[in-house]
């Protein structure tokens, strides 16, 4: 393969087609051609996508499957399947798919089949889950366990803490799951103060178990154990790791029996359906969670077998670069018609921002084109009500994803109805506008005064011609909600395939914790070190103002 796709003749193609295709609207496109709205949707794993109201016309789609067929995705798509070291930089497979492929389908990375070690993982998470819910599992003072606090960052806190709070309308096991990450003390005092040490069990979740905000939380979660019950053994009954460095989380004082394995061919971001997302099997129960995982594999069979053609990963991540490299637009949102899913966006910021961030290509060399969008989002109606003004009328192209359920687990009136008739109206103002033309007539015929039309017209005008895809899914069931994370999975995988990017190593947050440490020794006393002026200046007004006791309050 042609590594820069730049220089590629169908990204050629493509530079030229968009020159002609850039200044219709879409209006037009559904004037003169209704079909479009089936032609351009597409079924999967239980969701529909309509992706009709984009800047497109056949001949796009054409040209971008030539793309995808140039950057070999297929076979970039069957190599990560298969277990080749696809994550070049860390010398690593990238079998995330293995965990929700059924156990029967054996996988061989280096000479061993990966799959029994899998559901030997699944088997313990499920006897934890269910001895906890049944109250088997009990405190050091032999009180039940009520509460469940999952410590971890990045991809050990973001896929759990979405998930548990996406299947609120399905949690049945009666235990309360919280989600402690950030290193700032206030996350952490702020749950431990609703909690009862004898009834908590926290669960340390870091796959290297060195990262230094979760290190500093578990430590603390521990000293608060151990003030209880000022005995060290009761960290047993109160503390799991969930980790590939089980010698550290030994170390730590978590007992390989009470640690559940990661393997390292899991990314972080990806990690979710390892043991990673014990915290969310506490919350549904084992049945449900397993639920989740064959809606992954129902996406992963598509995504494996579907024609590109026909493909709904491969079809958002055309759609992502047809913006994101030749209309130039720098982000997508991505809204929600589903409060269930109010943590989504912040998943994907890491999936996709953490995945495809980067400028260099696998070989380390400069990628000629701008890669991965920025991604922002927030769920609908809120969103309209905050940030929408800019994407109807500001002078971005913002391409957006919304997603919406056809029922509601938990109906109140006719509230579900107002809610799917906001999510289809959006698209539709946000693809049509309202001309100039429009404006005038609507104001004339409701009786406003000529000089004031004049005045206010153009701001009441709406350029429209703003792409959106809908995914419509039939309500947000474990099944569901797996299906739609590995769309979004496959979706960035695509994407880097596409730019020659490594879309799972992450180098790009090293320089910045390796500074905090050195900062972190200053701060605490240690000799200064050389900076920048503004740096020094920042350090030495911290050091000076706490010691004089005054924060600059
Ligand atoms: O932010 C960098 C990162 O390495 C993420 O990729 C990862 O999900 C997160 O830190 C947490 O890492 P760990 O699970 O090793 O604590």
């Amino acid at each position: 393969m042609n590594h820069d796709i730049t220089t590629s003749a169908p990204w050629r193609a493509l530079s030229s087609h968009h020159a002609q295709v850039a200044t219709l609207h879409m209006r037009e496109l559904f004037r003169n051609s209704p079909e479009r709205a089936i032609a351009f949707s597409l079924e999967a794993a239980g969701l529909f996508l309509d992706y009709s109201k984009n800047r497109i016309v056949p001949e796009t789609m054409q040209r971008l499957l030539d793309l995808a067929r140039t950057a070999d995705v297929e076979g970039q798509r069957d190599a990560m399947l298969a277990g080749a070291i696809i994550n070049n930089t860390e010398r690593r497979a990238v079998l995330h798919t293995a965990l929700r492929r059924p156990a029967s389908q054996a996988l061989v990375l280096d000479g061993t089949n990966i799959m029994p070690g899998i559901a030997e993982v699944q088997r313990r998470m499920r006897g934890l889950v269910d001895a906890l819910a049944g109250g088997h599992w009990r405190g050091y003072s032999g009180q039940r366990i009520t509460d469940v606090v999952n410590i971890g960052i990045g991809g050990s806190h973001l896929g759990p803490c979405m998930a548990t709070d996406a299947l609120r309308a399905h949690h049945r096991t009666g235990l309360r799951v919280h989600y402690v990450s950030n290193v700032d003390p206030g996350d952490l005092s702020h749950t431990l103060a609703t909690l009862h040490p004898e009834s908590t069990l926290f669960i340390v979740v870091s796959k290297t178990f060195t990262t230094q905000e979760t290190s500093a939380n578990a430590q603390a979660a521990r000293n608060w154990l151990l003030q209880s019950f000022g005995d060290g053994r009761a960290v047993a009954s109160h503390m799991i790791a969930v980790t590939s460095n089980v010698e550290a989380a030994q170390r730590f004082g978590i007992e390989p029996a009470n640690t559940f394995e990661m393997w390292e061919w899991v990314g972080g971001r990806y990690s979710l359906w390892s043991a990673v997302g014990l915290s969310t099997a506490c919350a549904v129960g084992g049945d449900a969670f397993a639920e989740m995982l064959a809606g992954a594999y129902a996406m992963d069979s598509h995504f494996q077998q579907a024609p590109l053609e026909m493909n709904m990963p491969v079809a958002l991540a055309l759609l992502g670069v047809w913006y994101h490299n030749f209309f130039g637009a720098e982000s997508l949102c991505v809204v929600p018609y589903d409060e269930s899913l109010r943590h989504f966006p912040a998943y994907l910021q890491q999936l996709d921002m953490e995945s495809n961030g980067k400028r260099v290509d696998r070989a380390g060399r400069p990628v000629q084109t701008s890669t991965g969008p920025v991604l922002w989002g927030g769920t609908g109606t809120n969103s309209q009500h905050a940030f929408f003004q800019l994407l109807h009328q500001g002078g971005r192209l913002v391409p957006l994803d919304l997603l919406v359920g056809l029922r509601n687990p938990r109906p109140i009136a006719d509230q579900h109805d107002i809610l799917v008739a906001n999510c289809i109206a959006q698209a539709e103002a946000l693809m049509r506008g309202r001309t100039l033309d429009e404006t005038r007539r609507e104001m004339r015929s409701s009786g406003v005064e000529e000089g004031r039309i004049e005045q206010l017209a153009p701001h009441r005008v709406f350029p429209g011609n703003r792409p959106s895809n809908l995914i419509v899914y039939p309500e947000l069931t474990p099944r569901v909600l797996g299906a739609l994370i590995a769309l979004y999975e496959h979706k960035v995988f695509v994407q880097g395939a596409i730019w020659g990017l490594n879309s799972f190593d992450q180098w790009g947050v090293e320089l910045g914790k390796q500074l905090a440490g050195t900062v972190l020794r200053e701060l605490q006393g240690g000799a200064q070190v050389e900076h920048d002026a503004s740096t020094a200046a920042l350090v030495a007004l911290y050091r000076s103002r706490r010691e004089a006791g005054d924060a600059g309050d």
